[in-house]
């Protein structure tokens, strides 16, 4: 047994094992002079610590040392799978070039594609293992990693044999995401029938073999005008679950075109993005069990000017998560407690809300909310301890890094050098 004693502040976000909404979002469970009992995979029991000083004698102890216990951060939607940064593109659109206009002349993802296409899955996990540690590194104990800049059938399987390598070895929870409809390749979009074999190609080979192989939980398609229609993410959606995957939906980025209403109608796990929904899309997913994930990041790191209407999607009953969009296009960042500091001040979501959206919320867009997510009997110990004495800390302190230690299936996973050194 291990007792983590003397926390400043346990967030505990328990309540029901499923997304929270509306008046839910209120309370993420802030308790004082409270201990965390594990079994080491498991928690035991929360509660005073007084009391389970006494009930647990024996067990040993982690000393919070007054800083804030919480459930380790969830982040549901990352491509942290790639070979070189855009940094060039970010120039580009400082000088006037858009997102989409420089996918059009080849770069965006067409760029990742070439640069992923020459590397090896030797290459590829060394540069993966190093950007997970730093995402680990700011209190993230779970990450869903897509795959998406191979777009052939053996790259797109070299990228998730290398997700499968990462979560072997890691101690970070690594949920993998197959996003072979992430772009018509290049090559597909200059042949004449190349985008209808694209999609037929996506439909009964790729997936087939990612679900036969066991490589992928969920499949995600990039729906958005100029890349897939709402009728090709349909067929490759609905093949993913013909092969029993599970759904998730790049769905009104940067334009509305109904992605919100295909997600909520095929009954898909997330749907991710949303800076330009709709009303109806916003009534479709309120009235369904997808997860709205904002990511708003991205739009920051775009230089757009709209965000995605957290109010008004809170307010309408939907579940909303918050992750990073890790990439290393549009949101080249692996600080997770920087995405909440937008979110309250660009979102205008509150501090509950934003850690409720970044734990319970994250852990149902990947379908595990049963298990990781909150602080409560039986729930995995995934937990991180911030060098911080009151939650609302986390999002203030804003591009600080304020994570002390996090632990996975109550294994060390992050831990500082004097976390380290301070560990019984
Ligand atoms: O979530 N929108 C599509 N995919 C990524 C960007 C990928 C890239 O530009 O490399 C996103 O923003
Ligand atoms: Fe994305």
């Amino acid at each position: 047994m291990l007792l983590f004693a003397n926390a400043a502040q346990v967030v505990t976000c328990a309540g029901p094992p499923r997304a929270r909404r509306g008046p839910e979002l209120a309370d993420c469970g802030v308790i004082t002079a409270a201990a965390v009992v594990t079994d080491r995979e498991h928690v035991v029991e929360v509660g005073a610590q007084q009391e389970l000083e006494r009930k647990y004698p024996n067990a040993d102890r982690v000393d919070c040392a007054r800083r804030v216990l919480m459930p380790g951060l969830v982040d549901s939607h990352t491509h942290a799978i790639f070979g070189r940064p855009r940094y060039d593109e970010q120039e580009m659109r400082a000088a006037g070039a858009d997102y989409m206009e420089i996918a059009r002349s080849g770069g965006g993802i067409h760029a990742s594609v070439r640069d992923l296409r020459a590397r090896s899955e030797e290459e590829l996990y060394v540069l993966a293992a190093s950007r997970l540690d730093r995402l680990a590194a700011f209190g993230t104990t779970t990450v869903e990693v897509k795959s998406g800049y191979g777009l052939t059938v053996d790259d797109e399987l070299k990228m998730l044999r290398v997700a499968r390598r990462l979560a072997d070895a890691l101690p970070l929870r690594i949920v993998p995401t197959f996003l072979g409809a992430h772009e018509i390749p290049l090559e597909a979009r200059s042949a004449p029938a190349g985008r209808a074999d694209y999609v037929r190609l996506l439909v009964s080979d790729m997936i087939p073999r990612v679900a036969a192989e066991g490589l992928a939980q969920f499949v995600d398609v990039f729906c958005e005008p100029g890349v897939f229609t709402v009728e090709e993410s349909r067929s490759i959606l609905s093949a993913a679950r013909q092969a029993g995957l599970r759904l998730k939906l790049h769905a009104d980025e940067l334009r509305p075109s109904g992605g919100a209403e295909l997600a909520a109608q095929l009954g898909a796990t997330s749907a991710d993005h949303l800076a330009a929904i709709s009303h109806d899309g916003i009534r479709a997913l309120a009235a369904s069990e997808t997860v709205a994930t904002l990511l708003p990041g991205t739009m920051l790191f775009l230089g757009k000017d709209r965000q995605a209407p957290a109010r008004a999607l809170i307010e309408a009953g939907v579940a909303v998560a918050l992750a990073t969009d890790f990439n290393p296009g549009t949101s080249p960042t692996t600080n997770f407690p920087l995405i909440l500091t937008l979110a309250v001040s660009q979102l205008r979501m509150s501090v509950a809300e934003t850690i409720l959206a970044a734990t319970v919320n994250g852990a149902a867009a990947l379908g595990i909310a049963d298990r990781v997510g909150q602080i409560a009997p039986g729930y995995s110990a995934d937990l991180a301890l911030f060098d911080i004495e009151d939650v609302r800390e986390l999002p203030y302190w804003y591009g600080d890094r304020r994570c002390h230690a996090t632990w996975v299936r109550g294994r060390p996973c992050h831990v500082t050098t004097e976390a380290q050194g301070a560990r019984p």
